[in-house]
Parts: C-alpha cells; structure tokens; sequence
C-alpha cells in the first residue's frame, strides 16, 4: 500500500462497547500519523463498565464532543444523535466522517455526514446477516450504500458489496478487531488476573454472553437460550461464566427470570479481562458479533446462539457452529464443538486493518475516481 501523503481532516463518530474497541487501532493510527482528527461520542452507551473504562484500558484519548444522547427508542436515540453530530459537522467541515459497525450510532454519523455532502468511511462494510428484522442489519445496509469507502472486511464481504452494485468503494482491509487482538490478548495473558479472582481454572469453564434484542427482549427466546447452555454445561460437569450486558441484565429483572445454577452472572468485563475468559474458555456460547469474531481469532470453539450470522466466515473455517435457540440444538452444537482443534485460519486479515485504512484515507486520489486497490489481507 502507498504510504500517506495528503492530511485529512477526520471526524470518528462512535457509541458503543464494540465501537470503541474496534476504532481504538485506527485512533492510535491516526494519532502516529498525526491525522488530525474529531472524537465524537454520540452517549449511546454510558455506563462506566461499556464505556469509560474501554477509553482508560485502550489509552484512548478523551472525546472532544459527547453528545450525551443515552439510550431510547430508535427513532428518537437516532434523530437526537443525527442534530448532534450534523452540529459537529458544521463546526469542524471535515474532509471525511469515520463510522464503524451497524449501531444506531454508526446509522447517525453516517447520514448525517451524507446529508452535508462530506464523504463517509464505513469501517467494517458489507456484513449481512439477511435478516431485517435485526435493527444491525437495516443499519448496515443504509450505511453502505451512503458510503464513499467501504472498508470490509473479507473477500465474503466485498461479494456482498458488488451484489449490491457497489464495487466502485471497495476496499478489503481486514478487520481492525484483528489489530485489537492483537495488540491486546499478550498484556491480557500477562496482566490480567480475571481467573483469579472468579476462581476459574484455563479450559474448564464456558464463556456465555447473549445481549441481542431478538433474543433477550423476548421471554421464551431468553429462557429457551439460558436452559440449553445451562443444560451443556450440567452434562459436561462445566460451569458457565455471563458477563451480563445491561439490556439482557433489565430483561430479567424485569420478566422475574431464574437464571439456571450453572450460569454465573458476573457484571460486564473490561477488554484485557474479556479476552482472557475469550482465550481460555473451553468453549464460548454467543450472539455478539465482536466474539465470533474475537474466539475465531483466539482460538477458542464458538457456539453461536442465532438463526442467522453475518460473520459466516467464522461458520466456513471451522470455528463456529450457528445452533439457534433450541435447548436441544444447543446441547448438539457443543458437543460438535468441544475440543474442537483450532487448526482454522482466521479469514479477518492479518492485523494491519487500521494501517490500510489510514492509507486509503490520505491517498491523494478520490475514493471514487480511480481503480479499487483491494488488497486482500488473507
Ligand atoms: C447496541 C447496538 C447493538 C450492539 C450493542 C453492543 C443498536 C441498535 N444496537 O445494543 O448492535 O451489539 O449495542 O453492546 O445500536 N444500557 C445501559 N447502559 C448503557 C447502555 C445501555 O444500562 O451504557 C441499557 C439500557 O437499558 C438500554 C439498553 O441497555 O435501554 C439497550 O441499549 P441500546 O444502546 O439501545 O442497545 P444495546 O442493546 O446496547
Ligand atoms: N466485551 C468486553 N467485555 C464484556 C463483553 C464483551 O470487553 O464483558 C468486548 C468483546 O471483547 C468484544 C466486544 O465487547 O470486543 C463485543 O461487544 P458486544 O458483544 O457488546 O457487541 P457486538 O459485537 O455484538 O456488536
């Protein structure tokens, strides 16, 4: 790739756990580059545990705009996240407006940047589950067509991208959860003392978290997920650790929900924490996008709690087995995936996601005057 040669001027909108973690190798790139840039958080998450402390582990810089938006129904979060950030926009007039993933967070900077006419860099484009009634899935498809730059992922996603007649913005990077992993999942081997202090012994515990609102925002769905976990983990004489995110955690208070005796729920964990449970749980139950992707990365088997992925690549490689909801289906798929080798290879790039990106964004050409440089990390 060339190396930069023309200053942008960037705007990075994020919101969320999984923005944080997944912008923190392009901040940091940004910052060795000495890019000048406008860190927006729009408030989506708030709570110390999914928010402050992700900026302290990853030494990230404060933002400069809060937007202090919290949390809502869609259209009103969105729409008090879109006057914010459109603010912003008028008082920075950025060259380029950084979004990653399909949160509502990544909805609003988006639209708000294509309302104004700034282009718009979409940081980890083209996944599809093809399921619309999951509010990720409108959200990525709306972005990317919004978009100037594409950076995907896989050469899986780039063909979902060219379905869709947008060949002309791509950019295969990789993913920039590569480069936090690994950047990170060494000082968790060494630092972290999570093991420790929930008296867990390295591959004889399961790693569970489930947030998704199709799942935990619906009683049976809920139930359903937490008995055929808990029902593995009794046949299997293994316990099981849930980092509880708040959304799954006021579902059951509010339903009054008895959470089996093999699950243990434990408040929401810092990054160096969470990969180190990612690294040595025998196995990890899941509906988070970010720990598909993170287990295939580490190593560790995955058994993912949905009907559909739109990490399927993950499916592909061996590393993780889409069981549904069903106890039955559930218990099946960790059987198949227990002691399962981790001889796959990791289909998100090879770690320099950020770098590619940062490349693309201070080449001196249009994103949509030349050819598509899409090199392919794998
Ligand atoms: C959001 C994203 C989801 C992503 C997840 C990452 C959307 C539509 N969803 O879901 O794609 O996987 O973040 O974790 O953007 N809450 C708190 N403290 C917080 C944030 C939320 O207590 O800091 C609670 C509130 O009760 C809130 C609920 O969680 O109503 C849901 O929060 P919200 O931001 O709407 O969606 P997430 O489920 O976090
Ligand atoms: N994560 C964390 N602590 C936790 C649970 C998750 O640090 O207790 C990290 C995890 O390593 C991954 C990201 O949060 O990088 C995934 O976020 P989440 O599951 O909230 O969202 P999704 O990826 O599903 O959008």
């Amino acid at each position: 790739m060339s190396t930069q040669s023309t200053p942008t001027n960037v705007v990075i909108v994020l919101g969320t756990r999984p923005e944080i973690i997944k912008f923190a190798p392009v901040i940091r790139e940004c910052l060795d580059r000495e890019v000048p840039f406008t860190l927006v958080h729009t408030g989506q998450h708030y709570s110390p545990d999914l928010d402050e402390v992700f900026f302290d582990q990853l030494e990230l810089p404060a933002p400069d705009v809060h937007l202090g938006v919290g949390s809502d129904s869609h259209g009103k979060q969105t729409a008090a996240m879109l006057e914010g950030v459109e603010e912003v926009l008028f008082d920075v007039e950025p060259d380029v407006v950084l979004v990653q993933g399909d949160t509502n967070s990544t909805l609003a900077g988006a639209l708000a940047a294509a309302k104004l006419n700034i282009e718009v860099g979409h940081i980890e484009a083209g996944l599809r589950s093809f399921d619309r009634e999951m509010p990720e899935e409108t959200n990525r498809v709306v972005v990317d067509h919004i978009a100037d730059y594409l950076f995907t992922p896989t050469s899986e996603t780039r063909e979902y991208l060219e379905r869709e007649g947008l060949s002309d913005r791509i950019f295969v990077t990789g993913n920039t959860v590569v480069d936090a992993a690994h950047q990170y999942a060494d000082v968790a081997a060494e630092k972290s003392t999570v093991l420790d202090e929930l008296g867990l012994e390295p591959g004889e515990f399961y790693l569970l978290t489930a947030h998704r609102a199709e799942n935990v925002d619906q009683l049976d769905r809920f139930t359903s997920l937490l008995d055929g976990v808990a029902q593995f983990a009794d046949e299997t004489g293994r316990e099981v650790v849930y980092p509880i995110h708040p959304r799954a955690q006021s579902r059951i208070d509010a339903f009054d929900l008895e959470v089996p005796d093999a699950i243990r729920l434990v408040e929401p964990l810092d990054f160096l924490d969470f990969l180190r449970l990612e690294s040595t749980a025998a196995l990890a139950f899941t509906d988070s996008g970010g720990v598909q992707e993170e287990t295939c990365i580490l190593g560790t088997p995955c058994v993912t709690l949905r009907y559909t992925t739109e990490r399927p690549e993950t499916v592909y490689v061996g590393a993780n087995c889409l069981a549904g909801l069903d106890p039955v289906d559930i218990v099946d798929a960790g059987r198949q995936m227990l002691g399962k080798r981790p001889d796959w290879d990791v289909p998100f790039g090879d770690g320099r996601a950020a770098e590619r990106i940062l490349d693309r964004l201070t080449a001196p050409t249009s994103p949509t005057a030349g050819a598509i440089p899409a090199e392919t990390p794998q």
